[in-house]
């Protein structure tokens, strides 16, 4: 995989790439995606074998502009419109009954699809370039941390021949991936996944419809026949390779009985926890949210990198985009509010 650092011609190497077939890494203000035509079945099918995903888990299309998006969709609702004026481009992807003549690998097989305009300009540049829609799901391994910046994709797939490149654009600016929703019937709205567009300015935008939050990987007909599951909500994904144990926000730290690492929310819990042993991590030293999502996948990265044998974190604040941080957080753990 080369590492294109910004240079004159690097989208045009990228974009060529694309067009050829082959895969790149591509910044977008959420997290790394690995990117390939949509239009192909070949390609999208070399995007699932690349990150070793389950083929139930459909993958987000990205296009440039509203009328690109909606131009892939069978049929857009008045909500999803004004969503979509409101928050595109951006860290919020709608899915809408697909048009037949995408790949159905690319929604699992589903009647609908995902789509999203990302905000983040090198995102922009090349989906302009190669005139594509390009398919993106997080360029990680499956169930893995998903990549913040460019060294994190090649850390995770850097050895996949079909990936041409990763167009480094630094760190991404919100750290966390897109807010999911749908519109399965008129008067109601399903969050598929909390992320980087918090709901409560969701909510703000469309009067008079039902929002619901989908539950996690249940099997549940009557669920599935309200389109209120989402293939890809696997109870555990986002997970470093040590085990990671999550605590509620104001719980003790248990004693360090094994080498641990820890990853804590602010200033104000590193200094009621003075005597931990170990190496620390914390998200946002003046207690930030937008900073704690910033820097979230890369503290659990590097928490993983040192010598210790487990991870103990601390659940943050629940609003704002601290839900969306305590999902990844629940998802990455192997316990919560307890060692067991
Ligand atoms: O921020 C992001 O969304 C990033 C960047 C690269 O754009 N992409 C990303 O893609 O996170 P991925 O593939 O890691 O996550 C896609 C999510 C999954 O949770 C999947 O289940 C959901 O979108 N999804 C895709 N199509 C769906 C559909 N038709 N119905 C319900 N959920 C869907
Ligand atoms: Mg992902």
């Amino acid at each position: 995989m080369r590492h294109w650092k910004p240079a004159k011609d690097y989208l045009e190497h990228a974009a060529e790439a694309l067009r050829q077939g082959q895969l790149v890494g591509m910044p977008t203000e959420t997290v790394y995606g690995l990117a390939g035509n949509a239009h192909s079945a070949e390609v999208v099918a070399s995007i699932f074998s690349a990150k070793g995903r389950p083929t139930f888990d459909p993958l987000i299309v990205h296009a440039l502009d509203t009328e690109a998006a909606f131009a892939m969709a069978a049929e857009v609702p008045e909500a999803a419109r004004q969503l979509a004026e409101r928050f595109w481009p951006g860290p919020l992807t709608l899915v809408l009954p697909r048009k037949p003549d995408m790949p159905d690998l690319l929604s699992a097989g589903l009647s609908t699809m995902a789509l999203r305009v990302p905000a983040h300009p090198v995102a922009r540049q090349l989906l302009a370039t190669c005139g594509l829609p390009l398919a993106a799901p997080s360029a990680n391994r499956f169930g893995h941390i998903s990549p913040t910046c460019a060294e994190h994709v090649i850390e995770e797939l850097g050895d996949v021949e079909r990936i041409a490149g990763v167009l480094d654009a630094g760190p991404c600016t919100l750290g966390v991936e897109s807010t999911v929703v749908g519109f399965p019937e008129p008067g109601r709205i399903v969050v598929y996944r909390l992320g980087g567009l918090p709901l409560e300015e969701l909510r703000e935008m469309v009067d008079g419809v039902e929002w619901v939050e989908v539950r996690d990987a249940e099997d549940d007909p009557e669920l599935a026949k309200r389109g209120e599951q989402s293939p890809g909500m696997l109870a555990r994904h986002y997970a470093p390779g040590k085990p990671l144990h999550l605590l509620s926000a104001d719980a003790m730290p248990p004693s360090a009985e094994e080498p641990t690492g820890w990853l804590l929310y602010d200033h104000g819990q590193r200094d009621r926890f003075s005597h931990l042993s170990g190496p620390v991590e914390i998200l946002s030293p003046g207690g930030n949210l937008n900073e704690a999502a910033t820097r979230l996948f890369a503290c659990m990265r590097s928490l993983d990198a040192a010598n210790i044998r487990r991870i103990v974190a601390w659940r943050v604040p629940d609003e704002g985009l601290g839900r969306a941080i305590n999902d990844r957080l629940s998802r990455a753990a192997i316990s919560t509010d307890g060692l067991g």
